[in-house]
């Protein structure tokens, strides 16, 4: 690999904001497979390949999932939900800022050109328990999709609100009894400008060789 695609790659990866107001502009099918095809490169757990990837367009099957993401929506920014409003790395003000992106996103999701839906396919049917230990075969496959999305300017940002209703988001995308749905994708052109991502500096969440 040379040096210039090593810095493009890294470019990304610190510009990978997640993009939650997107305009209704179709997306073409070629850039919505090739998200996919990079999904798709990812590593899992025994070379399993168990991910899978529903790719919803279609107006109907948008607005229930767009009901399932508003329900638990309105109960993560209810006086209930124990959501923190300041974050030791997180303003109030960055919050609230966040918060008005995921309330428009709430409000906007059926408008969006694609929701993309990252699932895994067992054996057999599985216990919730057993579904969640798969994350980690499917989330690598997301992050690499964030990061192609990244690259082709294409906005999107990784979402799990909209499945917390397991059973009603099973139905809607019509999912056999051996498979489950771990993150809902939302993808389109951004309305906003791209910009770096703010994390903790790595003295915070690096230690050499033990943790204290
Ligand atoms: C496991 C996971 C679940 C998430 N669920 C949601 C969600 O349901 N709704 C949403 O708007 N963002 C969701 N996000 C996005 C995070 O809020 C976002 O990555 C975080 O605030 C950092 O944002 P930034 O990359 O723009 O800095 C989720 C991210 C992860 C990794």
């Amino acid at each position: 690999m040379s040096d210039e695609t090593d810095t493009e790659l890294f470019e990304v990866m610190y510009n990978c904001r997640a993009m939650r107001r997107l305009k209704p502009d179709p997306v073409p099918e070629a850039l919505l497979t090739r998200l996919i095809e990079a999904g798709n490169q990812a590593p899992s757990g025994s070379n399993r390949q168990g991910a899978r990837w529903i790719v919803v367009q279609d107006s109907e099957q948008k607005s229930k999932l767009a009901a399932l993401n508003k329900k638990a929506v309105d109960a993560y920014v209810g006086p209930q939900s124990g959501r923190p409003s300041e974050l030791p790395h997180q303003s109030t003000e960055k919050r609230q800022r966040m918060l008005q992106a995921v309330l428009w996103q709430a409000e906007h999701l059926a408008e969006i050109p694609a929701l993309i839906i990252a699932c895994h396919q067992f054996d057999t049917p599985v216990s919730a328990g057993e579904a969640a230990r798969a994350a980690g075969s499917v989330w690598p496959g997301i992050q690499n999709l964030l990061l192609a999305a990244r690259a082709l300017g294409l906005g999107a940002a990784p979402t799990t609100l909209g499945l917390v209703d397991r059973d009603a988001a099973k139905e809607v995308l019509q999912l056999p009894p051996d498979m489950e749905a771990f993150c809902l994708i939302p993808v389109g052109y951004p309305m906003g400008n791209f910009g770096p991502v703010t994390r903790q500096p790595v003295a915070e969440t690096l230690r050499w060789d033990r943790w204290t």
